[in-house]
């Protein structure tokens, strides 16, 4: 089937097996590789993408349910050659080793602080509870997503 959505304020339309995945779609089709592929069932987050302002694994998104949705991943967060103040938070409070997480984690500290401009530290535990991470241990992770609350 061939569906249309926006991703990153661009609109496309692509034809879609029945079984694929948004993750696929997003990484083959589009070529937008900064959504990355960890576990594949939903627990790690390195997927993560946003789907109309709500933090989604798009590992278990099936790409036909893109229909007419407004998308964006981490290459839609830069502003034009400028990275976006979460991005810059995450750099420099150290929270990125060897980066396969850190996609998935700017966009839910996205989700979360477009939601909440000052997120207690129980709403960050819980916005990034659905992303993990194997290198940073969270603290500065977590000191990013307060460093960029205050920015705003
Ligand atoms: S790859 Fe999607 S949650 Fe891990
Ligand atoms: S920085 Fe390596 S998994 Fe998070």
């Amino acid at each position: 089937m061939r569906i249309s959505f926006k991703i990153n304020g661009k609109k496309v339309s692509v034809d879609v097996a029945p079984e694929a995945r948004l993750l696929d779609i997003i990484r083959d089709e589009l070529g937008l590789t900064g959504t990355k592929e960890g576990c594949s069932k939903g627990e790690c987050g390195a997927c993560s993408v946003i789907v109309d302002g709500e933090l989604v694994n798009s590992c278990l998104f099936p790409a036909s349910q893109a229909e007419g949705r407004v998308i964006t991943t981490i290459e839609g967060l830069s502003l034009g050659d400028k990275i976006h103040p979460i991005q810059k938070a995450f750099i420099d409070e150290g929270a990125v080793q060897c980066g396969f997480c850190t996609p998935g984690m700017v966009l839910a500290a996205k989700v979360l602080l477009d939601k909440k401009r000052n997120p207690s530290e129980e709403d960050i535990k819980k916005a990034l509870s659905g992303n993990l991470c194997r290198c940073t241990g969270y603290t500065k992770i977590k000191n990013a997503v307060k460093k960029a609350a205050k920015k705003r």
